[in-house]
């Protein structure tokens, strides 16, 4: 086996912490291909506490820092970073991670704007170092399990999806920066996952009408712990009302470049019964995607009112196998629902982006989510938000290419892009 990757945890924060919980699993597999050998965060506390955590998790307490350019000039052999800082800082910290010499997995979104991702994506193409998005979402096996349906015909051709959530009311989500526009809005912080999973299943988006909203000005923090309650120990720091200027709720049609078509509404100001499905209409049928790290069962219906919600299901699914990795994490090579809590879920996903970045650095292949991927769904995202400012359809190559930018010139501003 060849030697293990060196590498650092950059953002000791909520998911810095999911981070380590990940290269925690992958340690106790029989694949681990990394040695977390340093820390960083301009934050020195929150390095330390994680240098402390992975004292504990992996029995070697890795180099605190703060500076991530003095950590490679004196950790020998560092090869790779694990950027997890916040978003509005991925343009800077992930940039000067590659330009450091630094295979990077940079956590989603890849950048702010998609100014931003172009920075990233230079950097790796001037070093010539592995970039790798962390879109866990994509890595679920019941997502693997969708797609291989799909791509093997079972509800016929792909026609249509609906991917639908509304939740939220006035909730303060997590932190404060992914309520503000200029670093971070949380429509573009979490629904970037959703634009990879209409990406993921239905391949490039072309054309997008969309509309924005800001819907709740003022946030409410609930004093909860996030999500597994990673970011407990912050919660007495996060004010009890923070005022928003990020939008909160985005709907949009889709064009996909196959001709197929989508809706997509994810509203987090929403009030009520909460909404949530993911439902793909191909033309012999229909498959209800359970959503994301829950391991619940697809459901797939027939116009004869046939059902298939069991093990039956991985019968209209002869491509479906997870990588050997994926396969001892959850429990067989062709899993059709799983069992495990969000905690133990989330850090099985993460091993594998991670297992993934040290076998690119191995091999020199490409990652899934490369910068190119990472960039198209940062740009489904704010094609919602440019179709809302220019008042009709735009297509992805104008976000892409920066023709229609009139939502994100401001944070290219803010973040001294332009
Ligand atoms: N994939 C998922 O399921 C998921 C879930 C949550 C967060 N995320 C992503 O992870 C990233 C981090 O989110 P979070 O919730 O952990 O944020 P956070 O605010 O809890 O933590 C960010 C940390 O990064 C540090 N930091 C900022 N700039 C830095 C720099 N240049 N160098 C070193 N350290 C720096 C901060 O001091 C802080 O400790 C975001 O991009 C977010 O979108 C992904």
């Amino acid at each position: 086996m060849a030697e293990r990757v060196k590498l650092a945890i950059v953002g000791c924060g909520g998911m810095g912490r999911r981070h380590l919980a990940g290269l925690g699993e992958l340690a106790r597999s029989e694949h681990n291909n990394v040695d977390l050998v340093a820390v960083c965060d301009l934050n020195r506390r929150n390095a330390e506490d994680l240098a402390d955590e992975a004292q504990g998790l992996l029995g070697v307490r890795p180099r605190v820092f703060e500076d991530a350019a003095q950590m490679v000039r004196e950790v020998e052999g560092l090869q790779a970073a694990d950027c997890t800082t916040d978003t509005g800082s991925h343009h800077r910290a992930a940039t000067m991670l590659l330009d450091l010499g630094l295979h990077t997995l940079c956590e989603k979104p890849l950048a702010l704007t998609i100014r931003g991702c172009d920075r990233i994506i230079a950097a790796a193409e001037r070093s010539g170092k592995t970039l790798s998005i962390a879109e866990n979402y994509r890595r679920d096996p019941i997502n693997r399990l969708v797609r291989a349906l799909l791509d093997d015909g079972a509800i016929g051709d792909r026609q249509f999806i609906m991917e639908t959530a509304v939740r939220g009311k006035d909730d303060l989500f997590i932190t404060p920066w992914r309520h503000q526009k200029l670093s971070g809005t949380l429509t573009l912080d979490a629904g970037v996952h959703y634009a990879d999973i209409l990406q993921y299943y239905f391949g490039d988006p072309a054309v997008v009408y969309g509309k924005v909203r800001l819907y709740e000005k003022l946030r409410y923090s609930r004093k909860t712990g996030g999500p597994g309650g990673f970011y407990e120990k912050w919660a007495e720091y996060i004010p009890d009302t923070i005022e928003a200027t990020g939008e909160d709720a985005m709907f949009a049609t889709i064009t996909f470049a196959n001709g197929t078509l989508g809706q997509w509404t994810d509203h987090y100001a929403g009030h009520g019964e909460p909404l949530g499905y993911r439902m793909v209409y191909g033309t012999r049928g229909s498959i209800a995607a359970p959503g994301d790290r829950n391991g619940k069962p697809i459901r797939m219906t027939f116009d004869d009112g046939t059902v298939i919600d069991d093990e039956r299901i991985l019968e209209w699914a002869p491509s479906y196998r997870l990588s050997p990795v994926a396969a001892d994490l959850f429990g067989g090579e062709r899993p059709w629902h799983y069992d495990f809590d969000f905690v133990t879920t989330d850090r099985k996903l993460l091993a594998l982006e991670q297992y993934e970045l040290a076998e690119c650095v191995h091999t020199g292949a490409q990652p899934e989510v490369d910068g190119a991927v990472a960039k198209r769904a940062v740009a489904l995202v704010y094609a919602l938000f440019e179709s809302d400012r220019a008042g009709r359809a735009v297509t992805i190559e104008e976000v892409e290419t920066g023709a229609v930018d009139a939502y994100q010139r401001e944070i290219d501003e803010h973040l001294k892009l332009v």
